[in-house]
């Protein structure tokens, strides 16, 4: 957790700042395969089936067990004692809690499981924050529309009020939906994330607003419930690059950044912070294309009903994931006008001089946080914010000793420290992503985000510490004492 307290400079660092770093943990344990995915009452959900279906992941691997985090509870809880971590993020599975995605059955088994992660991680004074939804629906809910159905929305805050209800008495930050642009993008429209749907053009907004609503629902529900008893604070986890003209005088670059601003922080951030509605920019470049898609006469893009719990105002704090940083291209030459062939036509190209990590979308660029998080305070008036996950990955030749991720978190938590010293931005947190190397979604485990390896070749999937969880965990202590 990062403090803006500013204490006398000690050795260098600039701040006090207290790290409540870390982990995210989403529960791919008991995934679907060899009939596990049954284990305790769990239903499945859309990522058990998407994993089945041949070729959607790396190597045809599954999230059966991953690192086991559902039976190796007490090893991850000595992983974040060794990191000394004062805040876990971890999420939810809807469908261990719910298997058929409703309340009418509750899972008891999935209740004593979480209920122990929450007492155990308070006993060793480390405060959760939960997100109910990362990626996985019951399959159920998909089976009747998933996320294009508006009574998914509804369906959701019957479980978020549930999870309120038994354990809103400990657990005081919660995130509704992480991610919503993942989901709706690719998930919806290009169709390499569960349900593995490609409607271009069409489904992902209707998705992306669905999402907004089952948000704006749950909060709603927190505020008028729950929040004066529990006193805890609800948000959704937005995921940003930072972009930026790939020719910073080139008006159609410029504007061509602006749009693709609006389609992926803008989509989610401007109805919660700002008016109530989408980014006019979207909007209109969405209604320039809608004849192709046979709609003169409506947007693809829904509207917000005034008969439904409105969305502006539904955030206690802004939750930031950040990995990376693009340049922006309007396509053209600087000074032509083109005629627009997609709703954001612009082409985001990686700058040079800004190394890859691992995946090919993972260009390194901690500075490009500090823009951010300075954009966020100046448009969205100055909100708390937790960077709610930022991360490097790695692939191919295990390195225990991640000489390059160390110092990518050195320099990504100094541009944070500079981002509320020098910049006034109210960051309150951050969290690395992630705690152990895990199922990284489409690409399985060939990508490895963790401070700690697994081994996933053995039963046992043993954790050993990185080089780069060693330097965090002393970077933690240095924020926090001050030095
Ligand atoms: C964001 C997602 O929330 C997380 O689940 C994923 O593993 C990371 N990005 C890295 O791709």
């Amino acid at each position: 957790m990062v403090k803006s307290e500013k204490i006398p400079t000690v050795s260098g660092w600039h701040f006090r700042i207290k790290l409540s770093a870390v982990a995210v943990f989403r529960d791919p344990s008991f995934f679907s395969l060899n009939g596990g995915w049954q284990a305790d009452g769990k239903g499945p959900s859309i990522w058990d089936t998407f994993c089945l279906e041949k070729g959607r992941v790396f190597g045809e691997q599954n999230g059966d067990e991953a690192c086991n985090s559902y039976e190796l509870w007490e090893k991850d809880l000595e992983c974040i004692q060794q990191l000394g971590l004062t805040h876990y993020r971890l999420s939810f599975s809807w469908a261990r809690l719910l298997p058929d995605g409703t309340t009418r059955h509750v899972n008891q088994k999935g209740v004593q499981y979480y209920n122990k992660v929450i007492d155990d991680l308070l006993a060793c004074d480390v405060s959760p924050m939960v997100t109910l939804y990362h990626f996985d629906l019951p399959q159920a809910l998909q089976d009747q529309g998933g996320w294009k159905s508006a009574g998914t929305a509804t369906l959701f805050n019957d479980y978020a009020k549930f999870c309120f209800q038994t354990f809103g008495d400990r657990v005081k930050l919660w995130i509704t939906v992480n991610e919503p642009y993942v989901c709706a993008k690719l998930g919806h429209e290009d169709g390499l994330h569960a349900p593995g749907i490609k409607e271009p053009g069409v489904a992902a907004y209707l998705v992306g607003h669905n999402m907004l609503r089952a948000h704006a629902m749950a909060w709603h529900s927190y505020n008028s419930f729950y929040r004066t008893k529990q006193k805890g604070a609800v948000s959704l986890a937005i995921n940003s690059d930072w972009l930026e003209a790939s020719v910073a005088g080139c008006a159609e670059d410029v504007a061509a950044t602006e749009r693709q601003l609006a389609f992926t922080l803008g989509w989610f951030a401007w109805p919660v912070f700002v008016t109530g509605d989408y980014p006019k920019i979207m909007r209109s470049a969405i209604d320039a294309q809608s004849e192709k898609f046979g709609r003169s006469g409506g947007s693809r893009l829904p509207s917000f009903s005034k008969d439904e719990p409105a969305v502006l105002g539904t955030a206690d704090f802004f939750a930031l994931n950040y990995y990376t940083s693009r340049k922006v291209e309007a396509g053209g030459g600087c000074g032509e006008v083109l005629s627009m062939k997609s709703d954001r036509d612009a082409r985001d190209v990686l700058d040079p001089s800004w190394p890859i990590c691992g995946v090919s979308w993972l260009a390194v660029v901690p500075h490009g946080l500090r823009k951010l998080l300075k954009y966020i305070k100046d448009t969205f008036n100055n909100p708390a914010v937790y960077i709610t996950e930022n991360g490097f990955s790695q692939v191919g030749q295990l390195q225990i000793e991640d000489v390059q991720r160390s110092e990518f978190y050195k320099d990504t938590i100094l541009e944070v420290a500079k981002a509320i010293q020098e910049d006034g931005v109210n960051v309150r947190g951050y969290f690395a992503w992630s705690l152990l190397d895990n199922f990284e979604w489409a690409d399985g485990f060939s990508v490895r985000f963790g401070l700690f390896h697994v081994d996933f070749a053995d039963a046992r999937r043993g954790r050993t510490i990185y080089r780069s969880g060693r330097e965090y965990a002393k970077i933690i202590s240095k924020f926090q004492c001050g030095q």
